[in-house]
């Protein structure tokens, strides 16, 4: 037991240790080539012995026509120069990595050791013999500090995998300083309230590798519990993580591709929300080519955007009428109330399935778009008897949808770029 205790506070401590492959790196980069010429490219969450991405700079410097090359290391890296060597294929590997944390600081990648070709194997000399390419650091190298906003401030672009647990507020310092950025985020980033703005501003979008699995080195002793997601190769352990995006400002010929669409309206195949004056569009490739209102789409729909086609106009979280406050029928558990507390949803009537309840005359049953669906109060069974029994009917089926309204997963809403 007290050794489970250790080992999950260990895995706290590495929720932020994916060590990205370089392989991943090249996939993405290479759209990238004609940003970097002359630039300053800082990574700045990067333990040059460990990080692909110091790797993938340092041997494509001359290539790239790279300007300077800055890289940080953070001292609370807890296998910092412990597990993952960088150089294992080349040459460092029998060196020591320092203690404390460091900058390196790469100005030009000469052949330096007279064999013909620029690569690693000079990234290593010039480590070694070149006083001035890796030096202390004042403090712990956390992004966030004095001396390392300082290089930011140096740097043109910058490009890594960030922690995890900080994505915001990384985010937000690059956009805030005015940084050209290509890094990587869990896809659900692009939801956070501080995220999203940028989105719908034009001042964040997607690269371009962002499908499928990725898989990344983590420490020996991390634990993965779903043993489809775990891998060791050659005594290195890997762990896939899907959802994981590219997000970056750097311009892209993908995000200026339109989205070819094929589907025509219908008010039965779309049905307009019951919290909201938009129709609901369960798959992006699906977007009805001759609507002009607005539509909400899976988050997905943000790895297409073209921004001449489509505007964005927000995120279903912020925009829904929350069902907070919003009466619950009295066989409603206790658990389910408080999910109604929960962030704001888009809802539409046909809920049936859905176990959630509300009772008519709420928020979600007066809305404006059905308001001719409207369900009456009953009044009692004077009231009903005249009715012809279809309607009868009709009203109670109404009745019960509006009872079980169905929550739509997190939508993105946009409506089409006039033409
Ligand atoms: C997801 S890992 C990625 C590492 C590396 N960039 C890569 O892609 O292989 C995030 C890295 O950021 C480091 N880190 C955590 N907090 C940090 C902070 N406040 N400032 C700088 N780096 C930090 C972690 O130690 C870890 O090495």
């Amino acid at each position: 037991m007290a050794g489970n205790r250790t080992l999950s506070a260990r895995n706290r401590a590495a929720l932020d240790e994916w060590y990205t492959q370089l392989v991943d790196i090249e996939a993405e980069l290479r759209h990238y080539r004609g940003h970097f010429r002359d630039k300053v490219v800082f990574c700045n969450c990067d333990d040059p012995y460990e990080s692909s991405f110091f790797k993938y700079f340092a041997m494509n410097f001359n290539h790239l026509g790279l300007k300077r090359l800055l890289t940080t290391c953070y001292a609370g890296s807890p296998i910092s120069g412990e597990q993952l060597p960088l150089f294992e294929t080349a040459g460092l590997r029998d060196s020591e990595p320092p203690r404390e944390p460091y900058k390196v600081e790469i100005r030009e990648v000469p052949d330096l050791n007279e064999d013909g070709a620029i690569d690693l194997l000079d990234v290593e000399h010039l480590l070694r013999n070149d006083a001035n390419v890796m030096t202390p650091l004042a403090g712990d190298g956390d992004f966030r500090s004095e001396e390392c906003v300082a290089l930011l401030d140096e740097s043109d672009i910058v490009v890594t995998n960030p922690p995890f647990s900080l994505f915001r507020e990384y985010i937000n310092l690059l956009i805030d300083k005015g940084k050209g950025f290509l890094v990587l985020g869990d896809q659900n980033g692009a939801k956070y309230k501080s995220i999203f703005p940028h989105i719908v501003a034009n001042k964040l979008w997607f690269g371009y590798e962002n499908g499928g699995t990725k898989w990344f080195r983590v420490p020996d002793d991390y634990e993965i519990m779903t043993e489809s997601r775990k891998k060791v190769v050659d005594g290195v352990k890997y762990q896939s993580m899907g959802r994981i995006y590219w997000y970056t400002n750097l311009d892209t010929t993908k995000r200026h591709e339109p989205l070819t669409l094929y589907k025509r309206y219908t008010p039965e195949e779309y049905p307009t929300y019951t919290n909201y004056p938009a129709i609901e569009v369960p798959k992006v490739a699906e977007i009805p080519m001759d609507y002009d209102g607005e539509m909400g789409v899976p988050i997905t729909f943000l790895d297409k955007y073209n921004p001449d086609q489509f505007k964005i106009i927000g995120i279903s979280t912020e925009l829904a009428e929350s069902c907070r406050g919003t009466p619950l029928r009295r066989t409603t558990p206790l658990r389910r109330a408080r999910s109604w507390a929960g962030p704001a949803s888009f809802f539409t009537r046909s809920g049936m399935a859905s176990t959630w309840a509300c009772t008519s005359g709420s928020s979600l049953s007066g809305s404006e778009p059905h308001r001719e669906d409207r369900v009456e109060e009953d009044h009692g069974p004077r009231g009903r008897q005249g009715l012809p029994r279809q309607r009868r009917r009709r009203r109670r089926r109404l009745r019960r949808q509006a009872q079980h309204p169905a929550e739509v997963p997190t939508r993105v809403c946009l409506r089409r770029q006039e033409a």
